[in-house]
C-alpha cells in the first residue's frame, strides 16, 4: 500500500519539520512546500520537497495536482513579533494574503481538509489562568492578529462547506528531535530556550531577563513550554481527526504548566553544568507575566497526551544546540 500524501507547507522550518518526521513514522507522504526564507532544505528528510512561496497559486496547483494530497497542514509564515510591529505590511500578504492563495488552491483541488498553525498570541493580554479556547480573542500585535484574521476565514470557509480545519494554537514551542537529526533554527533567534543555551555554550554574551517584578512565584514571566515533538503528534492526530470527518475546531496546545525565567536558567545549568552570564533589563512592553494553556479541549477531541516536560526539552534542545552550529545571526 502508498503512503497517503499529506502536504506540508512550511515543512522545512522547525515545527514543521518535526512533524513531517511524526507524520512518516506514522506511514503518511509529508510533501513539502516552503520558499526556503526561514526555512532549512536539509530539514527535509521524510518526503519530497517542492519549492514555491504560498502567494504563488499557479505554482500551489501544480504541486497539488503532482501529489494529490488528502490534507494540508500550513506552518509557513512570518512569525516574529518584533518585526510585524516593522514591517505589518510583510505580515498581512504573507500570513493572510498568503494563507488566502493557499485555500483558494486548495479549495480548486477539491482538499477540503486543513491544519493550521495558530498561536495563544490571537488571546492577546489573558483575563484569567489556564486559558482555554473560550476566552476572548484580543491580540495585542500585528503578528497576533495576522493569526486571528485566518482563524475568522477559517470560521468562515467552514459555514459555507469550503473546508474544515484544525486550529492549534500553539504556546512556546520548544526542544528537538532526541536524536538530534532537526531542531530550532530561526535566524534571528529570539525564543527564551535556544537563547539561553547559546548564552551557556558561551555563542552569545549573556542572557537577558526581562523585569523581576512580576507578580508571579519569583518574579519573573511564566510561559508554558511545549515540547515540539508533542505538538507534531497533536498534528498528526488533527489531521487524522479530519480524515475521519471531525469538525472545524480551534484546539489549545501546551502542558498546562508554567516555567518561570529563572526556572529556565536553573534547569539549563543544571543540564549544562555551566553558569550562565545573566543581564537584568527592564521589563518588555507587551509580555503578560503568565501564559498557561488548558489543554483539556485537546485531550478530549484529539486524544492528546503531552508526554515531555521542561526536562525533556532542555535536553533535547541543549543535544541539537551544543552538536549543531549552523546559526547565521
Ligand atoms: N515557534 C513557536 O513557538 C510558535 C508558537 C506559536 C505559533 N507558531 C506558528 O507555527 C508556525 C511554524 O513556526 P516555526 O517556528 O516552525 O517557524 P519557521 O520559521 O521555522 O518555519 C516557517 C516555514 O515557513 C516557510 N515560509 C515562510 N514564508 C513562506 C512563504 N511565503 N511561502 C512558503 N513558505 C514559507 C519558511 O521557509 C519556513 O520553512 C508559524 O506559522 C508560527 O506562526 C510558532
Amino acid at each position: 500500500m502508498t503512503a497517503t500524501p499529506i502536504l506540508v507547507v512550511g515543512g522545512a522550518g522547525y515545527i514543521g519539520s518535526h512533524t513531517c518526521l511524526a507524520l512518516s513514522e506514522r506511514g503518511y507522504l509529508p510533501v513539502v512546500y516552503d520558499n526556503f526564507t526561514s526555512g532549512h532544505p536539509e530539514f527535509v528528510k521524510w518526503g519530497p520537497a517542492e519549492q514555491g512561496d504560498i502567494r504563488d497559486k499557479a505554482r500551489l496547483k501544480e504541486v497539488l495536482a503532482k501529489y494529490q494530497p488528502k490534507a494540508a497542514m500550513h506552518f509557513a509564515g512570518l512569525i516574529e513579533v518584533g518585526q510585524s510591529f516593522k514591517e505589518p505590511e510583510h505580515f498581512y500578504d504573507v500570513n493572510v494574503s498568503g494563507t488566502l492563495s493557499l485555500l483558494q488552491a486548495l479549495s480548486e483541488a477539491d482538499i477540503r481538509n486543513f491544519v493550521f498553525s495558530s498561536t495563544c498570541a490571537t488571546y492577546g493580554a489573558p483575563e484569567y489562568l489556564p486559558l482555554d479556547e473560550k476566552h476572548g480573542q484580543k491580540p495585542i500585535n500585528p503578528y497576533g492578529r495576522t493569526k486571528h484574521i485566518v482563524e475568522q476565514a477559517l470560521g468562515d470557509l467552514n459555514l459555507c462547506g469550503r473546508m474544515r480545519s484544525v486550529m492549534l494554537r500553539y504556546f512556546n514551542a520548544a526542544g528537538a528531535d532526541f536524536e538530534g537529526r532537526i531542531g530550532e533554527w530561526h535566524s534571528p533567534e529570539t525564543h527564551a530556550i535556544p537563547l539561553a543555551i547559546e548564552t551557556a555554550l558561551g555563542r552569545r554574551e549573556f542572557f537577558s531577563i526581562f523585569g523581576e517584578d512580576y507578580d508571579t512565584r519569583d518574579g519573573t514571566c511564566i510561559r508554558d513550554y511545549i515540547h515540539v515533538n508533542d505538538l507534531a503528534d497533536a498534528h498528526v492526530r488533527a489531521v487524522e481527526y479530519l480524515l475521519n470527518g471531525g469538525e472545524t475546531i480551534a484546539i489549545n496546545l501546551g502542558t498546562g504548566n508554567g516555567t518561570t525565567v529563572k526556572e529556565l536558567i536553573t534547569a539549563i545549568e543544571t543540564v549544562s553544568g555551566r553558569p550562565m552570564p545573566i543581564k537584568r533589563t527592564e521589563r518588555r512592553p507587551g509580555d503578560p507575566p503568565g501564559l498557561v494553556a488548558s489543554n483539556a479541549l485537546a485531550r478530549e477531541v484529539l486524544g492528546w497526551d503531552p508526554k515531555h516536560g521542561i526536562d525533556d526539552i532542555i535536553r533535547s534542545a541543549w543535544k541539537w544546540h551544543s552538536t549543531f552550529n549552523g546559526h547565521s545571526d
